[in-house]
């Protein structure tokens, strides 16, 4: 194949001139996908609840820094008002990274647990889709990308609706993908394992090494692998991709759990 035919990768990876919107910039995985974006050439917008941490992740990247409450649409209208605002047509994506987990039991939760756990995983994606989507919509091109979690996929102890609530996002978003298909803006989830230096659960050491040995590549991960799926999802390069949930867990999806020998 002559030279001038052949596809240009790096070209397909680079984000030059695109705005996205990264919603929960304060802990690990978001402030490492800012990284991720800008690196690739994009501009941020860092949006988190408490101020100072969406300031800190868009000083870091030469971002623009936004305090917003995901779960009200009153704050998300302004989110992607402002994105739209900044960029025009060029605002061509948004990574929501919020997930918090509520533990608990299902006969014990009460009905404002329930509330608040859906609110912290599925609202912000519904608002996302459905205030954000039609903007990238009209420029007939665009990425939504979703952190869901390995907990969606397979049943995790203690966080039962924490995992229902993951599960129903990659639900939503391949409801999405064929919504927005037709309009080339594409929807997808990456679904993390287990994340070093992230997350509000902060295991000891040794169960650490407990979960390392329970995974097919003997550690957790680090927030920069998260951050890979999201550029691969973000960039052209994955532009046959959309209604995927891209599971980012070192293997541990596939295996069955058996009693140490
Ligand atoms: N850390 C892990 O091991 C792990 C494993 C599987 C999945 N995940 C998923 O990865 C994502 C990131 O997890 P994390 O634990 O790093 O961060 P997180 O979801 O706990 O929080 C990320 C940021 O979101 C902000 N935030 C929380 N509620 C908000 C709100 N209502 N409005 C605006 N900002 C808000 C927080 O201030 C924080 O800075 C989550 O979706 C989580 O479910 C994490």
């Amino acid at each position: 194949m002559a030279l001038e035919q052949q596809t240009d990768y790096g070209a397909r990876l680079d984000l030059a001139g695109r705005g996205f919107v990264v919603l929960g910039t304060g802990a690990g995985i978001g402030g490492e996908v800012c990284r991720a974006l800008t690196q690739a050439g994009a501009r941020v917008l860092c949006v988190d609840q408490a101020l100072a941490a969406a300031q800190r992740a868009a000083d870091e990247v030469g971002g623009i820094a936004m305090a917003a409450d995901i779960t009200r649409r009153p704050d998300m209208e302004a989110v992607f008002a402002r994105a739209q605002s900044e960029w025009g047509d060029d605002f061509q994506g948004v990574v929501d990274v919020v997930g918090v987990p509520v533990p608990g039991k299902l006969a014990e939760t009460d009905d404002a647990t329930y509330d608040r756990q859906f609110d912290l995983v599925l609202r912000h994606a519904w608002l996302t889709i459905s205030i954000a989507g039609p903007m990238l919509a009209k420029t007939g091109s665009g990425s939504l990308i979703f952190i869901g979690s390995l907990g969606g996929l397979r049943y995790h102890p203690g966080v039962a609706l924490y995992c229902t609530a993951k599960a129903a996002l990659t639900m939503l978003v391949q409801a999405a993908a064929d919504e927005f298909g037709p309009s080339g803006v594409r929807v997808n989830v990456v679904a993390p394992g287990r994340i070093r230096d992230s997350g509000v659960s902060r295991p000891s050491e040794d169960q650490w090494a407990r979960i390392s040995s329970a995974t097919p590549l003997k550690r957790p991960g680090e927030p920069k692998e998260v951050a890979g799926a999201v550029l691969f999802l973000a960039s052209d390069l994955s532009s046959y991709v959309t209604g995927e949930t891209l599971v980012v867990d070192g293997g541990v999806r596939g295996m069955i759990a058996t009693p140490a020998s």
